[in-house]
Formats: structure tokens, C-alpha cells, sequence
């Protein structure tokens, strides 16, 4: 009762915002960030990339697959040939397997009610590319969201201040009560939002926490840096093989530049004489 009564509190107060915040409902667009692979001179920044294979075999593969690359693969990106056993290994594996992660599909759906996508493609599977999968991991409510909702919760009800804040904390519409009342309620049953997600209620908890692997390099670990290494690396793993495809394209480029002015001139030739 005492959750209803508060459900319904909160959705009185969101209603009462002025309207210039209606807009802000529904999924943003993910801001987007700086890829040093971008771009048809672009490169792939090896040092990150080999940092985020490190983040991706201990954390995120502990619930996903990124079963089109081989531990063995790895050496591209720096990794010494025993450094790549030792990362197979953490995944029970040696080094010629694919990279497939730990959990089987039935503990999955058991822990989470779907599978988890396998990453081999995901940054070029969504739309929004490397920026969603940044914004994906990014976009979990922060501490002080959180306390909020658990505080507004907790209290049973909710000043006008809070329901600014919680409107731009949960990007709820505040015309549709329904909706309001749905999310409250999906939070408290202790359903992960992001704010990226399409729907905003996704079955993976918050992955990447600050500080939560340690670089050798001295690299600093903070979430923003983890989670950009990560998508480097997942980038890569989507297309290992962009490097020789972009020189060999400004190869053929060359070659095609230099076979038209070959060409030009032999027709320059061949017609001179006729007037
Ligand atoms: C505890 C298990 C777990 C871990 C660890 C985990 N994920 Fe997930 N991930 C999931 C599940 C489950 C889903 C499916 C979510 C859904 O569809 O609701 C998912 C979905 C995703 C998606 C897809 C979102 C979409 O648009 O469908 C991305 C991207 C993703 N994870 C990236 C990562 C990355 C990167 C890491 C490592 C930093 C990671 N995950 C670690 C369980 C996990």
C-alpha cells in the first residue's frame, strides 16, 4: 500500500514540471567520442586496444562470447606468446580457441533471462557504433541517481526539486503516469536502467566500475578510460584486418591514379596526328 501511495506521489510531482522538460524523454542519442581507428586515415591505437582485450577477457567475458576471434589473434595487438596463454587460461581455455566466454547458455537464461550478445560484432551491430556500446557502459545511474530514487523511495514522497531530478535522472515522460509508475516500479523490483538502452531496462547489471582492473602500463583506470579502451578493442575484434584493407585500398587508389595518366597520354598519342 505504502508503495502504491508513494508510486502515485511521485507521479503527481513529475507531473507538475513545467513543460519545457517534456522533451526529454526517450532514448538519447549517444554522444560521440573520439576513435583514433575513425576515418579513412585513422589507426588503431594498439596500446588501448590491448588494454581493453585485457578488460574484456576478465570482465566481460565472463557472461559473453567473442567467439569469432582466437586467443591466438592477440599477438596482432602486442601480446606476448605467453601472454596470451595466461589470458586463454582465465577463461579455462588455451590459446588456439575462440575467444568464448564462460557461461554456457542455460546458466544464462537461468541468471538472466536472455543470453548475453555475442561482442565479436556489437560495435558494428548497433546503431551508433562505438559511441553506443561507450554510452552502453557510460550509462547506468550514477550513485547519488540512485540514492535519489532510494531516498524518494524510502521517504514516501517527493519535494518538486526531486521530481526535477528524478525526470532527468529516469527521462521519464511525465504525461505518460503510466510509464512513470512502470519504471518506478522495474527500479525497485531491482531492474538495472541505462539510459542508453533502447527501453532503458536492460538484464545486464552495471559491468565497469571505476578502478575495477589494473593496467600494467600505468595507464589510469577510471571508467571513462576502461570502458574507451574496451570498445577499442571490440572494434578491433570486429575487423582485424582493416589495417592491410585500408593501405591496400590506397594501394589500388594509386595504381588506378597512375594507370589513367599512363592512359591519357598514350590517347594523346595515338590521336595526335588526326585533325
Ligand atoms: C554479469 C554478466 C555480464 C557481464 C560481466 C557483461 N555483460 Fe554485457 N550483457 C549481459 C546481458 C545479460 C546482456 C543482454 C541485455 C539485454 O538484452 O537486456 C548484455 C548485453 C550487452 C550489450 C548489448 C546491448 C544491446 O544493445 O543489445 C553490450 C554492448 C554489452 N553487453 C557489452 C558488455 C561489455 C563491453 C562488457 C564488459 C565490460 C559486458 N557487457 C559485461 C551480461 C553481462
Amino acid at each position: 500500500m505504502r508503495l502504491i501511495k508513494t508510486i502515485m506521489a511521485v507521479c503527481f510531482a513529475v507531473g507538475m514540471v513545467p513543460a519545457v522538460l517534456h522533451a526529454s524523454s526517450g532514448t538519447p542519442i549517444p554522444p560521440a567520442q573520439k576513435w583514433s581507428q575513425d576515418g579513412i586515415f585513422g589507426s588503431l591505437d594498439k596500446a588501448a586496444a590491448k588494454r581493453g582485450a585485457q578488460v574484456a577477457v576478465e570482465v566481460c567475458m565472463a557472461c559473453h562470447s567473442i567467439s569469432l576471434v582466437k586467443f591466438d589473434q592477440l599477438r596482432q595487438l602486442g601480446f606476448t606468446e605467453a601472454e596470451v596463454k595466461s589470458l586463454a587460461e582465465v577463461q579455462g581455455r588455451t590459446k588456439t580457441d575462440r575467444m568464448n566466454g564462460a557461461l554456457d547458455e542455460t546458466s544464462a537464461k537461468d541468471a538472466f533471462g536472455v543470453v548475453p550478445p555475442d561482442l565479436s560484432l556489437i560495435t558494428k551491430a548497433r546503431k551508433g557504433y562505438e559511441d553506443y556500446t561507450y554510452a552502453i557502459l557510460n550509462g547506468y545511474l550514477s550513485d547519488a541517481e540512485r540514492e535519489l530514487v532510494n531516498k524518494v523511495m524510502a521517504d514516501g514522497s517527493v519535494s518538486d526539486q526531486e521530481a526535477l531530478e528524478l525526470q532527468s535522472a529516469l527521462l521519464i515522460n511525465t504525461h505518460d503516469k503510466d510509464h512513470v509508475k512502470a519504471t518506478l516500479e522495474r527500479l525497485i523490483g531491482g531492474a538495472s536502467f541505462n539510459k542508453y538502452f533502447p527501453g532503458n531496462f536492460l538484464a545486464m547489471p552495471q559491468p565497469l566500475n571505476n578502478g575495477q582492473v589494473s593496467y600494467t602500463d600505468g595507464t589510469e583506470n577510471s571508467l571513462k578510460q576502461l570502458s574507451h579502451d574496451v570498445v577499442t578493442f571490440l572494434s578491433w575484434a570486429a575487423e582485424p584486418t582493416v589495417a592491410e584493407r585500408k593501405s591496400l585500398g590506397f594501394w589500388v587508389l594509386g595504381y588506378l591514379f597512375i594507370l589513367t595518366v599512363l592512359l591519357y597520354a598514350v590517347k594523346r598519342r595515338i590521336w595526335a596526328a588526326v585533325h
